[in-house]
């Protein structure tokens, strides 16, 4: 499984010959001008809410690549008005796709699209696939609800905002790491504006105190698992 940082909450997932993209927020993004969103391949989109944040580069990626979007109901009910193609979800559902199972989890958060209307409950993933399993945790607060996680899956990476003010920031992060048992962090959500801009150093030494691993890339880079 290759997992690739395209900034912000935007994820690109390698797993069995199937591309995924995580909340497309690319084009909004000054930090990552250098991503071209018409070079991306794209066979599902994952969306955890209906923020813009999340959804900006949706439409665009779906209708060139023909990607299925993956999300709650009311996002995909949203979108397959639009003309795109959808699977949908509720929290605590799962469902075995051909590149492996992804289960919609709790997120404390809120979903409501740029207009205002309704945008479900927002979520995470929990995807398993290639003997790999990862947690995305989407926007939330760090909550109990976490720790239903690793009573059925052994994570190999949790992916945890870490901004701050919109979501948690890295001390409850920590704490998260410990709900869903998994010390390897790969860090998300974090200084694409001003209200969610961290020290860096700061962050990976408060990991690494508490013998964890908080991974940062550069926009763009990649990781294998
Ligand atoms: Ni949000
Ligand atoms: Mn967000």
């Amino acid at each position: 499984m290759k997992i690739t940082y395209y900034g912000h909450a935007s994820l690109g997932i390698e797993v069995n010959n199937v591309t995924i993209l995580v909340d497309p927020f690319i084009t909004g993004n000054p930090k990552a001008s250098h991503i071209d969103i018409d070079a991306l391949e794209a066979d599902y989109i994952l969306i955890t809410h209906a923020h813009q944040d999340h959804i900006l580069d949706v439409e665009a990626i779906a209708k060139r690549t023909d990607a299925v979007l993956v999300s709650n109901f009311e996002i995909i009910s949203h979108f397959e008005k639009l003309g795109l193609e959808g699977h949908p979800m509720n929290h605590g559902g799962q469902w075995d796709f051909e590149f492996g199972t992804v289960k919609y989890v709790n997120a404390i958060h809120t979903s409501s699209f740029p207009d205002g209307s309704y945008g479900g409950q927002p979520g995470g993933f929990v995807i398993e696939g290639e003997h790999k399993n990862i947690y995305i945790a989407g926007d939330t607060a760090l909550t109990f609800d976490m720790k239903l996680i690793p009573l059925r899956t052994k994570l190999d990476l949790a992916i945890l905002p870490i901004g701050d003010n919109f979501t948690m920031g890295i001390d409850d992060a920590i704490i998260a790491s410990d709900f869903v048992d998994c010390d390897k962090v790969l860090g998300y959500h974090f200084d694409t504006f001003g209200y969610i801009e961290i020290d860096h150093e700061e962050a990976k030494r408060k990991f690494f105190d508490k013998d964890k691993d908080l991974m940062l890339l550069d926009i763009g880079a990649s990781i294998e698992l």
